[in-house]
């Protein structure tokens, strides 16, 4: 989504501005900007579409100021062109202002600029914050911008600059996640700190109602009332060079392949062999708290609420654990059932999607107990829950989430054997499963290794407009997620069902134009599954079958097939959903499409 960088030293501001942004760019945006202050003025250049097109348009013009913020923007207000793009200036010209987030009573505060004589050249919500911030401004940035915000009603991550104090930029956040970058002699505020992590490792990390006010002489956070806040810094663990693409054509190929050590890394310093149990210190509850939930909610968006779909069956096969999954959307907006005997379970890879975010504010509102199971560390979701599990995946650039899914089941996997121990699990089947989950990443190795077979099957979808993916149990989900990911990237249309609900409709559209993948490995539901797969046969249809290795019987009336190893049948989500993920993935490049930034979507869903 919108992305945000900053900058306060002695270093030309532009340069650091684009490449920040460029680190940004996998968050997805549809115009980008910069504000420079230039010796003179705030200059400001910004374009539709992507970078490329700023740095074309910037040319040998670059601004020479060492002050600056630059801006990819995701458009929420009006239509991504360049007067909507950002920065946006004030009445005068003389004060830029980016903004992530929405401001929701930007209308009627229009309303009172426009009397008061401000003219507007855009349709968004960020221009009214700029005006609003000029109106206030009587010599003092930082004091401006505070009041400016007073007024407003809704979210934002802001870095704003003025022509009248060179050497300052003032950010805020509510909502929207911003951090400072401590560089030597040089200060920096970004959204995601890919965006300066060329420059420096050190940040703090801003709370909801905190300004931080840079200048070349260091940086303060404070908040809206005027006290100064003391906050510690942080060091990120990781480099660069793990969100290159490290010789993969796309990231999306590179995180897939990752999966074997992301998996592992997300077992790590977990399991307890000699017990058969997990260690899991970061949920803060201890074994007593732990048995008195009566029951488990799982809220999550998208590719998390299908891995929470997994945990749902994990946690109620495994823990005998009864457990609801919400869409964090419909949850937070229908009266839900929650109290303090609820454990609520936040999923998210980002930490920062709104939807999911707002639940957790619901449930904790309610009494309940909430955990986090989210990887990009410093998060907001993994600030604002009461305790949680990183998932340790590293980095996930792709759009389409791939190897954050994998940890999440796998962190889910963790917390079901935790508390299937402490509710009658035996010793030697917490054990057993330990082996299984150990085996994973190894398993999934040999899945990778077989890409170019999945690269082969791309062809079955030429030509196809729909497909459906079936599964049952907990392969359900996978189908679920299956169908997300070819769709997100390739813009096949492809739906996701329980294969026995195919009868209760989805079959009229079988015919030989529509694939129909099923999620078949052997298990429990295998024989139900193989009477569906006739049932589209006789209709037909054209069937691809992901199998257990040895399944002869499916693989003779399937039209193509893959197998996956033996597993504990409740862990072959992580199998199943590996192979689904490459198979979209070489559809897509088929298509020539833009695997990495799908159209309209973003990494991190900070809006509504
Ligand atoms: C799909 C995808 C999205 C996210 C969803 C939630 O590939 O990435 O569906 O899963 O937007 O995002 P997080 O996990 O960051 O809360």
């Amino acid at each position: 989504m919108c992305g945000i960088v900053g900058y306060v030293g002695p270093r030309p501001a532009a340069d650091i501005l684009l490449d920040g942004l460029r680190r940004l760019e996998y968050r997805g945006y549809d115009s980008a900007g910069l504000a420079i202050i230039n010796g003179t003025g705030v200059q400001v250049q910004k374009a539709a579409g992507k970078l490329s097109v700023l740095t074309e348009l910037i040319g040998n013009r670059k601004p020479k100021g060492t002050t600056g913020i630059g801006h990819t923007r995701w458009a929420t207000h009006g239509a991504p062109n360049t007067s909507n793009a950002h920065p946006h200036t004030d009445g005068s010209g003389r004060i830029a202002l980016i903004h992530n987030g929405i401001i929701e009573n930007a209308g009627a505060l229009k309303t009172v600029l426009l009397k008061r004589g401000h003219e507007f050249t855009s349709e968004t919500d960020t221009e009214v914050l700029a005006h609003l911030v000029g109106e206030y401004y009587s010599g003092s940035l930082e004091q401006a911008v505070a009041s400016a915000l007073h007024d407003v009603d809704g979210a934002y991550g802001i870095a704003v600059v003025s022509a009248d104090e060179p050497d300052v930029v003032v950010a805020a956040r509510k909502g929207s996640p911003l951090l400072v970058g401590v560089g030597e002699g040089e200060w920096f505020v970004a959204s995601d700190a890919a965006a300066i992590l060329e420059h420096t490792r050190s940040v703090v990390y801003l709370d909801d109602g905190e300004m931080a006010v840079l200048s070349r002489d260091g940086y303060r956070i404070r908040n809206l009332a005027e006290d100064e806040v003391d906050k510690p810094v942080n060091q990120i663990d990781w480099d660069l060079a793990t969100i290159e693409r490290d010789g993969y054509e796309h990231f999306m190929l590179k995180e897939i392949f990752e999966q074997p050590e992301s998996i592992a890394d997300t077992m790590r310093g977990h399991l307890l062999d000699d017990e058969g149990s997990s260690r899991l210190h970061g949920l803060n509850l201890s074994d007593e708290e732990l048995c008195q939930f009566e029951r488990i909610v799982i809220t999550a968006c998208g590719t998390s609420w299908h891995a929470a779909l997994i945990g749902e069956y994990l946690l109620e096969d495994l823990a005998r654990m009864p457990t609801e999954v919400e869409y964090a959307s419909e949850f937070r907006y229908r009266n839900p059932v929650i109290d303090d005997r609820t454990l609520v379970i936040a999923i998210s890879q980002s930490g920062e999607t709104a939807d999911t975010l707002a639940a957790i504010k619901e449930a904790k509102s309610r009494g309940a107990r909430t955990i986090g199971l989210v990887n990009v560390v410093g998060s907001t979701i993994a600030r604002e829950v009461d305790g949680g599990l990183y998932l340790r995946a590293g980095p996930e650039i792709g759009v389409a989430s791939t190897k954050a899914f994998t940890s999440q089941v796998t962190a889910l996997a963790l917390v079901a054997l935790r508390l299937a121990r402490l509710r009658g699990m035996s010793l030697e089947a917490g054990q057993a499963f330990i082996a299984d989950l150990r085996a994973l990443p190894r398993l999934v190795r040999v899945v990778l290794d077989r890409a170019e077979e999945l690269e082969a099957l791309a062809d079955f979808f030429t030509g196809s407009t729909n497909a459906l993916y079936l599964g049952r149990g907990v392969n359900f989900p996978v189908a679920l997620e299956g169908a997300l990911k070819m769709k997100e990237i390739s813009y096949i249309h492809a739906e996701g069902y329980p294969a026995a609900e195919m009868k209760h409709g989805p079959i009229a559209l079988i015919d030989e134009n529509m694939p129909v993948v099923f999620i078949a490995p052997r298990d429990a539901v295998h024989s139900k599954i193989v009477s569906n797969i006739e049932e589209v046969k006789a209709r037909g249809g054209r069937v691809i079958a992901l199998i257990s290795d040895g399944d002869d019987e499916i693989a003779k009336l399937a039209d193509a097939s893959f197998t996956i190893p033996m597993t504990n049948s409740a862990l072959t989500p992580i199998l199943t959903s590996v192979p689904l993920q490459l198979f979209a993935y070489y559809v897509a490049v088929r298509r020539e499409c833009n695997v990495d930034q799908p159209r309209n979507l973003a990494k991190s869903v900070t809006v509504e």
